[in-house]
């Protein structure tokens, strides 16, 4: 299939463009968009056939469920049983934002959206384009990150072009996402609301809103399984090897430098992802064969996070044998970089 471009700025929609990507999502067709944290694969949520789409075209396993997204506040009644106080403040002070409640569903919503549970997942993305598109389809629209299963979300249109090109029926390309990992995931019909992947709004940001909150136990400890089944598969993961580096700064210097000087005697391809500060302590002493990416500033979190599955893919692309990483501080957004991270690296660290 011939996998239609429309190109336009983050902050200036096309309503033109976006009418006839609209269009196709009308006609139960697939289109991928930017949204503030990664590119999603849209479908029409309400339609079965288009949802079964995104799983073919994602390879995704069928009891992964989708997040439904949608453009104005109203159109939540239709889609969930019932609406608790507390999402009520957390849509008004989160929204539109980086992050998805998990509600009772509706019957509106097919079986195939949920992965047959009896909850679903629903996000008010803040991106211009993806609200737009949204308003313009008039429908709510189902959309996973724009990637093949198992791989780095998608950060640009060219990730999802490499992905899903000759799949799907157009990509929307406005620029860069901003957050550069995914929403987080909070379940609204736990007594105490449970976050199920940490993202974009923080542990923090919601203990402050409402204080008490807790951590799905799948995500700390690997003798339970994640309640979000997204988080039970491998996943963020390049073809390399990936491994985290732990220690002090120092200390991770050392251990990149005598690790990378084996790596190379055995005639491996090495890459790096470190912060500006870690690479200043590496750069006299590291072998100019080690492709090295960098995060950005070890007190910029934000910064560290958005580049992180662009620059995997990066390394990718370079066909490297291994990635070592540099362990980040697992605090605000920290969390979100370093779930990733450990799931990239199937939890090998050094
Ligand atoms: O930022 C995002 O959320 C992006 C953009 C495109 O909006 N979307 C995204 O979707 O990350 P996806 O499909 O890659 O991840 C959805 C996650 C999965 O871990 C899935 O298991 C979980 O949400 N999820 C969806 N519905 C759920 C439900 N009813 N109960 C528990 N977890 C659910
Ligand atoms: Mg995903």
């Amino acid at each position: 299939m011939q996998t239609k471009i429309w190109r336009m700025p983050a902050h200036k929609p096309d309503e033109e463009l976006l009418e006839e990507a609209a269009s196709f999502l009308k006609k139960g067709e697939l289109v991928a968009f930017p949204t503030e944290t990664v590119y999603g694969l849209g479908g029409n949520a309400l339609d079965s056939s288009a949802s079964r789409k995104i799983y073919e075209a994602k390879g995704r396993p069928s009891d992964n469920p989708l997040i439904v997204h949608i453009s104005d506040i109203n159109q939540i009644d239709e889609l969930v049983r019932s609406i608790p106080p507390v999402a009520i403040k957390l849509m008004e002070k989160f929204w539109p934002g980086p992050i998805t409640f998990v509600l009772p569903k509706s019957d509106k919503i097919p079986a195939v959206i949920t992965g047959g549970l009896d909850t679903v997942a629903i996000r008010m993305p803040a991106h211009k384009i993806a609200l737009k598109l949204i308003e313009i389809a008039g429908l709510p629209i189902a959309a996973p990150s724009a990637n093949i299963s198992g791989r780095p979300s998608p950060t640009t249109a060219q990730h999802v072009i490499d992905d899903l090109g000759g799949k799907i029926a157009g990509i929307i390309d406005g620029g860069k996402a901003g957050v550069g990992v995914e929403s987080t995931v909070l379940d609204l019909t736990t007594p105490v609301p449970t976050i199920l992947r940490p993202g974009g709004v923080t542990l923090e940001d919601l203990q402050k809103e409402i204080g008490e909150v807790h951590i799905d136990k799948g995500l700390i400890d690997a003798n339970h399984v994640p309640r979000s089944p997204g988080m039970k598969y491998t996943h963020y993961s390049p073809k390399a090897d990936v491994i985290i580096v732990k220690g002090s700064l120092t200390e991770m210097a050392e251990k990149i430098l005598t690790i990378t000087g084996e790596e190379l005697g055995q005639g491996k391809k090495v890459g790096l992802m470190v912060s500006q500060e870690l690479y200043e302590l590496l750069k006299t002493d590291l072998p100019g064969s080690v492709l090295v990416e960098i995060l950005g500033k070890k007190n910029n979190l934000a910064q560290v996070t958005s580049n992180l599955f662009m620059e995997l893919r990066a390394l990718d692309k370079e066909k490297v044998d291994v990635i070592y990483v540099e362990n980040f501080p697992e605090t605000y957004i920290g969390a979100a970089l370093m779930n990733r991270l450990y799931k990239a690296a199937g939890g090998k660290t050094i």
